[in-house]
């Protein structure tokens, strides 16, 4: 999408990029660990399509290492290549800051998610099983790594 703008999102803008997370999400973050995931060393970027909030990512920058804690795209906008950009953007970031390795986890039925990050070379390197809860019981998660070294 060719009228798209990235840039950082603040606590000022918790409304905005909740009301995404609730909306792409069955299971979101709360509010709270939202808000608790702004500044000091995370990395927080939102993608806006004529000055609307439509997607985000939260990077989780520790030394050399970049955790991707969450990206997310509006369902009205999912498909049409903003996920890549807020990826690249976040691959951007992590070359920028010097990272060895970025690591994400991920829902083990979260396809879609899962091929993003495949393509864009991450690997799966753990399951970590049971870990998330699910509408029935429990699902395992992915962890999945990238070695920028
Ligand atoms: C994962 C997510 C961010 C992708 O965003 P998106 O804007 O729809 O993705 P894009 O249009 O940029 O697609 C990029 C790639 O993602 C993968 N992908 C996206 N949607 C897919 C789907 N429904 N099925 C399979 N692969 C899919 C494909 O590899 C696609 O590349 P391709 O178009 O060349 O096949 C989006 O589905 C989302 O917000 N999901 C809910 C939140 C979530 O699960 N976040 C991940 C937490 S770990």
């Amino acid at each position: 999408m060719s009228n798209h703008s990235l840039r950082n999102f603040t606590k000022q803008d918790s409304d905005s990029i909740y009301a995404i997370e609730i909306a792409a999400n069955p299971f979101p973050w709360t509010l709270k660990t939202l808000q608790s995931c702004i500044g000091g060393r995370y990395i927080t970027r939102q993608i806006k399509i004529n000055k609307q909030a439509v997607g985000f990512y939260v990077g989780d920058l520790v030394i050399d290492e970049l955790t991707l804690m969450e990206i997310c795209v509006h369902p009205d906008f999912q498909g049409q290549g903003l996920g890549q950009i807020l990826l690249n953007d976040f691959l951007a970031k992590a070359k920028e800051n010097k990272v060895v390795t970025c690591h994400l986890e991920v829902r083990a039925k979260n396809t879609a998610a899962q091929m993003l990050y495949m393509k864009n070379g991450f690997i799966q390197v753990h399951r970590r099983t049971g870990y998330y809860p699910a509408a029935m019981g429990y699902e395992d998660a992915l962890v999945m790594s990238l070695s920028l070294s």
